[in-house]
């Protein structure tokens, strides 16, 4: 397949960067062949014309090509000419922006709007350390790889209040709800397994199976979840698991309604699929009337969770709730790389539990407050980006006004020291394009420069999409 010249000028969209023309022309032409838009064994058109139609000389786009050759983006074949290919790193290439270094003082300048979690601990953490360190003496070895004792029983209960009765043993402590989630992949799932995963969903996730090479099959949340889709990958046999965010969805910020769950439950009467529920948002998702989503009790279940969301991310602290055999296996899955989440953080999350109803609400009433005045400020600012009315949860998934992209609003807002995520993250095939996520827990102190440059961003890439008039050739 060959692209054309003037489309790749239409796709490349905004691309130049103070930091130089060559630099932004490869950086936007990395991204387009990251999220997709620039399939794999696409023929760039040659130089020459390119330049011309780019308006800049022809050693610039030289220089940009063999850059991204270098960075194993493209490869030249003789008579063929310059073909684009992936690196072997290519997912480190699409990690997320938020676990980028810091490395310039323009960076250091940049507003990151980029991760939906707590901006700060709040004061409780700071106590739970304080108390935490003086019954660290109790804890022997400090060596737990299926976790504290302690934590595993404040976590089962938390379980068991909620209408699932749950043990100390079906729980295995992680640093982390992603650690949890990658365990949970690599002792059930072989490489090129099936996975049913809802899109958009949460990146890290996307992360996570991309490692392990296993192939998707999309059930779309848009509005509301696709059940015709999420029941027929169920009913699939070679879908091996299912990962679900039925409790808060990430990053739609939709809960599943009670038709909805029914018709879930039902299905995993009869899936082959192992499903793994994520609920790491589900205690931020608007009161309901407490009780957790049961299944049914054939159904091979693994639930994650963390208090990264809910209380802070630094913390680390998560869990999977499962049956005590697969806990077990977890734990020593665990073990291999990780001898056990550290311990004071073990000890300050199971004082911070006993505390925890207090705690959601405090972080609840400060989301819905957060929520409102962003929107309010982006309708204001950003007229042209529709904000859901009914949002909940820590992000706003917003729709971008008909021709901008995601991508192009994430490179032109970067020029403006704001750090985004492109839509595109979110997406197991790469294809959501006209959607922004906007954390709503940005600090106060920050919000009001964050919009303003989202909204000039914004300005500038509606600009350049709009007709010109028509150019004519030299
Ligand atoms: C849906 C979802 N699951 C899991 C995680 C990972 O959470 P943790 O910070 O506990 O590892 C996140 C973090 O953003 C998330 O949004």
């Amino acid at each position: 397949m060959r692209i054309s010249s003037s489309n790749l000028v239409t796709l490349l969209g905004s691309w130049r960067t103070p930091a130089g023309l060559a630099e932004g022309l490869a950086d936007r032409l990395a991204s387009l062949i990251l999220d997709g838009r620039l399939p794999v064994g696409t023929r760039l058109p040659a130089e020459r014309p390119l330049a011309y139609d780019l308006q800049i000389s022809r050693a610039t786009v030289v220089g940009a090509l063999a850059h991204l050759r270098d960075r194993g983006f493209l490869t030249t074949r003789h008579g063929s000419g310059t073909v684009v290919r992936l690196p072997p790193d290519a997912t480190l290439e699409s990690m997320a922006p938020w676990t980028a270094p810091i490395t310039s003082e323009r960076s250091r300048q940049e507003i990151d709007w980029s991760a939906a979690a707590p901006s700060a601990p709040p004061p409780e953490v700071h106590a739970a350390f304080h108390a935490a360190l003086d019954r660290l003496a109790f804890t022997g070895t400090g060596y737990s790889a299926a976790g504290l004792a302690e934590l595993r029983v404040a976590i089962a209960h938390l379980y068991s209040s909620r209408g699932l009765d749950t043990d100390a043993d079906q729980i295995c402590v992680t640093t982390g709800a992603q650690q949890a989630m990658d365990l949970v992949i690599r002792t059930s799932l072989n490489a090129l397994d099936r996975v049913l995963i809802e899109s958009p969903t949460y990146p890290g996730a996307l992360d996570a199976f991309r490692a392990r090479n296993a192939r998707f099959e999309a059930a779309a949340v848009d509005g509301k979840w696709s059940l015709p889709a999420l029941l027929a990958g169920l009913r699939n046999p070679r879908v091996s698991l299912a990962y679900l965010m039925p409790g808060l969805h990430n990053p739609t910020g939709l809960s599943m309604d009670a038709t909805q769950r029914e018709a879930l439950r039902q299905a995993t009467r009869t899936t082959g699929a192992l499903i793994l529920v994520d609920d790491t948002l589900t205690d931020l998702a608007p009161p309901s009337d407490g009780t957790i989503l049961r299944f049914h009790r054939s159904a091979r279940i693994v639930r994650i969770g963390s208090l990264g969301k809910t209380v802070w991310g630094g913390l680390r602290v998560g869990w999977a709730r499962t049956d005590r055999a697969t806990a077990h296996r977890l734990a020593s899955e665990k073990s291999r790389s990780d001898l056990g989440t550290p311990m004071l953080e073990q000890i300050a999350a199971t004082l911070l539990l006993k505390d925890y109803p207090a705690l959601l609400k405090v972080r609840r009433r400060h989301l819905s407050e957060a929520t409102h005045t962003l929107t309010a400020s982006l309708a204001a600012a950003a007229p042209s980006l529709q904000v859901p009315p009914d949002a909940s949860g820590p992000s706003l998934w917003c729709r971008l006004p008909p021709d901008v992209t995601s991508s192009d609003l994430v490179a032109t807002a970067s020029h403006h020291g704001l750090r985004l995520v492109d839509a595109a993250r979110f997406s197991p095939d790469r294809l959501v394009h006209r959607r922004l996520r906007l954390p709503v827990d940005i600090p106060p102190s920050m919000r009001p420069e964050a919009v303003r440059r989202l909204s000039r961003a914004l300005e500038e890439v509606t600009t350049e999409k709009a007709p010109r008039g028509s150019a004519t050739r030299p």
